[in-house]
């Protein structure tokens, strides 16, 4: 089992982008299951519906959110209704539209698929450890195979994570911080793991954001719209690979551009 995942979308080019390269990459890899970050693919602040669907299109067989997962109101209702397909932070309020996890079918495994964010930095939400032991607990039985996407600010919070997790999710990646880290690998108990997968989207700003609108911010600290940059797109993600029989070890971590 192999699955690739691919860093946080930034903006309508970036869609694009992987509309052309997303599909032929994964199959090349041999791609299992495709699973992107999508929350800041609507130009920075959000994922509206068209954009999601567009995503889904060029070969995202799940998208992933995070601190702006309900940034676009139009996007509400798919939440609820796709949760097959697109899932949100499971320690927001019960209340907020859409679910935090969902179990994919996959080579005739059933893959639970859960994201959280952190706290740390962050909004004040559920504890992201004691959320997901709950839903372990509740899905026990009904899954062979996990994964998360943790989509945290601080590198400990997500380290942190990925030792909690350690034997008991096959898969831990972070996201939000958009630059990709040096630390693939796989933890003492056999979780694949790394800190952040980095961002798709153009390599020439500051996280995919225009530098000058950025620049502008941090100067002055009067508002300031931010836009996505211009310039050469490129996509970041990492390939995990599993063992094929249970416990499903992982086994190797690459960190795959294109
Ligand atoms: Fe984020």
């Amino acid at each position: 089992m192999k699955i690739l995942a691919i860093g946080d979308v930034v903006g309508r080019r970036a869609i694009d982008y992987l509309g052309k390269t997303l599909r032929s990459t994964a199959a090349s890899l041999g791609a299992d299951l495709v699973i992107c970050n999508g929350e800041n693919a609507s130009e920075i602040h959000g994922l509206n519906k068209s954009d999601a669907e567009a995503l889904l299109d060029a070969g995202a067989d799940l998208i992933t959110l995070g601190n702006h997962a309900f940034g676009s109101r139009d996007l509400y209702g798919f939440l609820d209704d796709r949760s097959d397909v697109i899932i949100r932070p499971a320690n927001y309020p019960a209340a907020c539209p859409g679910t935090g996890y969902t179990i994919r079918e996959v080579s005739g495994l059933r893959v639970l698929c859960v994201n959280l964010s952190g706290t740390a930095f962050m909004d004040e939400l559920d504890n992201p450890f004691a959320t997901v032991d709950r839903i372990l607990d509740r899905e026990k039985g009904s899954y062979d195979i996990t994964l998360l996407d943790f989509h945290a600010e601080a590198t400990s919070e997500k380290l942190a994570m990925g030792y909690h997790l350690d034997g008991r999710v096959n898969i831990v990646f972070g996201t939000h911080t958009h630059v990709p880290t040096a630390d693939t690998r796989v933890l003492p108990k056999g979780t694949g793991y790394v800190t952040d997968l980095g961002m798709t989207g153009p390599t020439n700003g500051i996280l995919g954001t225009d530098a000058e609108a950025v620049l502008y911010k941090m100067r002055t600290h009067m508002p300031t719209r931010f836009t996505v940059a211009d310039g050469a797109i490129e996509a970041q993600g990492v390939l995990f690979t599993l063992e094929d029989k249970k416990p499903y070890r992982c086994v190797k971590v690459e960190r795959i551009t294109f």
